[in-house]
């Protein structure tokens, strides 16, 4: 059973980097792609799982801009595999009054990929209990210079102030803008690393690295983590009081 989170400490966003499927289907002598599959199972249990762990926002890397760099039926198999998710998955996240959004730049993505995140973004457009965020083609970088892009071109047409650019005016731009930053950062797999996810965003998040593959992760191990957090001291650069 989960432990119920009282989430004194508030922790509304949980975002996690789905690291180790590739290393979990070599373990058993597959393709990695059966290590993909295994991964997006696992998806359902842990979105599931936030109303009671007092999660309100959960963001999950499924695709990273370096991702292209593999091979390519490694590529086109993802790319398959999230359309199939987007069709299965939709009843499940409807039942559960999940809002799905999706970040990253769609211009990269197939038209018929793009077509399903529309769709699954404005069919649950209405849902309140939790909001997933799926990052897809997703990069902190890039997310950054198609805000300052944008940003740009307000300032050219008149509409965004040069002398008024604050630390509150790039979050405005960034495909995340209508979330709260997350609390908590979890990446599976053992990689003590952020491979460019949520640059701007995690700047005071927690980090969590855990051992754990990402197709072996489960609520369980989730709602541990969630409490564990319950322990820290968050500063923000002040001192205790
Ligand atoms: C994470 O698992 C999923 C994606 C990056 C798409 P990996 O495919 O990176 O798995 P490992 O790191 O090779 O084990
Ligand atoms: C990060 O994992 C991206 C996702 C989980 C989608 P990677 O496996 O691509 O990251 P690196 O290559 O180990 O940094
Ligand atoms: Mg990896």
């Amino acid at each position: 059973m989960l432990v119920p989170n009282t989430n004194d400490k508030n922790l509304e966003h949980v975002a996690i980097i789905m690291d180790g499927n590739g290393r979990w289907a070599e373990n058993k002598g597959r393709p990695r792609l059966f290590g993909h599959q295994a991964g997006a199972r696992r998806v359902r249990e842990i979105v599931e799982s936030c109303p009671d762990l007092g999660i309100k926002y959960l963001t999950i890397f499924a695709f990273s801009t370096e991702n292209w760099k593999r091979t390519q039926i490694e590529v086109s198999g993802l790319m398959k595999l999230f359309k199939r998710y987007i069709y299965k998955e939709t009843k499940p996240l409807i039942d559960a009054g999940v809002r799905v959004r999706f970040i990253g730049d769609r211009v990269r993505l197939e038209e018929s990929l793009v077509k399903l995140m529309d769709q699954l973004e404005n069919l649950t457009k209405g849902n309140t209990e939790v909001n997933l965020t799926i990052a897809i083609n997703y990069g902190g970088r890039d997310e950054v210079a198609r805000a300052a892009k944008r940003m740009a071109r307000d300032v050219q047409s008149g509409d965004l102030n040069v002398e008024k650019i604050n630390e509150e005016t790039i979050p405005r731009y960034l495909d995340t803008h209508v979330l709260p930053d997350p609390g908590l950062v979890i990446r599976t797999s053992g990689e003590a690393r952020i491979s460019n996810f949520l640059l701007w965003q995690s700047a005071y998040s927690e980090y969590e690295f855990i051992d754990t593959l990402w197709p072996d992760f489960t609520a369980e191990i989730f709602s541990s983590i969630v409490n564990e957090f319950e322990n820290r001291e968050r500063r923000f650069g002040g001192i205790l009081k």
